[in-house]
């Protein structure tokens, strides 16, 4: 017997599809939190996603690389309590796929039964093959991440724009048409030459997600943290800012502050 918690048409992998095949762009945007995945949700955002950015906008740290299996499905457990109609893809994060297949099926059937999560994401290509191969056997969806892979930012040494040159470029259209031939079901291509990233959307008939990849993909997809103005500092050219909160979270805290000390807060009708 199936329960089911409300009506709402949830988003799953074939609407995704269907959403490419009729030209509907795809929304996407990550979230680390309940509160959050219930203001993205509700606000009509196709697919969240609980990304190992959470490293560097939650916990502060430079790379993505320290975040744990545990952190991530404690991050993504709290989005999908939050989540109503997305659909919730949790990165896999550093060192939990790469190298060992066993190893990758058991940490994304951890993040399946102890998240809730609908589906993970991996970076990487054709040195991850088996690893992908091994946890789509088991029914889990896969979504690939290809272009600027943050996990191997000491092998690329920077965050500049990926596969300008045509060797590398050859190499990630490869990438793609492989992780499609796995049975993925989408990918993300972050930071590459828009001309690159339309060739590949074109080729492939799998939804094609981009950040900094131009505007002739099949969705996109932002670090909520960057496109809310929550973090000022991180201004790359591919950013649109929808707001300045940082502005607005100060100011509403210094007033707090202020009201405090001068002991306007709290009032006598906010009082027992
Ligand atoms: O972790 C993340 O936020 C991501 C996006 C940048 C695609 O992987």
């Amino acid at each position: 017997m199936s329960v089911h918690k409300s009506d709402v048409k949830k988003v799953t992998t074939h609407q995704l599809q269907n959403m490419k095949e009729r030209g509907e762009k795809i929304s996407m945007l990550t979230a680390y939190d309940y509160s959050m995945a219930t203001i993205l949700d509700a606000a009509g955002v196709d697919v969240l996603l609980v990304g190992d950015s959470a490293s560097n906008v939650m916990a502060g740290h430079e790379t993505t690389l320290p975040i744990t299996l545990d952190q991530m499905i404690y991050h993504a457990s709290s989005v999908v309590r939050g989540v109503n109609r997305a659909f919730v893809v949790v990165d896999m994060p550093f060192g939990s796929y790469q190298g060992n297949s066993s190893e990758a099926l058991r940490s994304a059937i951890r993040i399946m039964k102890e998240s809730g999560g609908h589906g993970v994401k991996l970076e990487g290509g054709a040195e991850i093959k088996e690893s992908v191969t091994r946890i789509l056997s088991a029914g889990v969806p896969v979504m690939g991440h290809l272009g600027l892979t943050p996990q191997s930012i000491y092998k690329f040494g920077t965050y500049t724009v990926r596969a300008k040159e045509e060797a590398e470029a050859q190499k990630l259209i490869e990438d793609a048409l492989l992780l499609q031939e796995l049975g993925c079901f989408s990918i993300v291509l972050e930071k590459i030459p828009s001309e690159l990233a339309k060739r590949v959307a074109e080729q492939l008939h799998i939804p094609i997600i981009g950040i900094g990849a131009g505007p002739h993909v099949d969705g996109q997809v932002l670090v909520v943290h960057d496109m809310l103005g929550i973090n000022k500092e991180f201004k790359p050219r591919f950013l649109r800012r929808y707001a300045d909160l940082h502005t607005i979270m100060t100011d509403a805290v210094q007033n707090y502050v202020k009201d405090v000390k001068s002991q306007d807060f709290p009032s006598e009708k906010e009082a027992y």
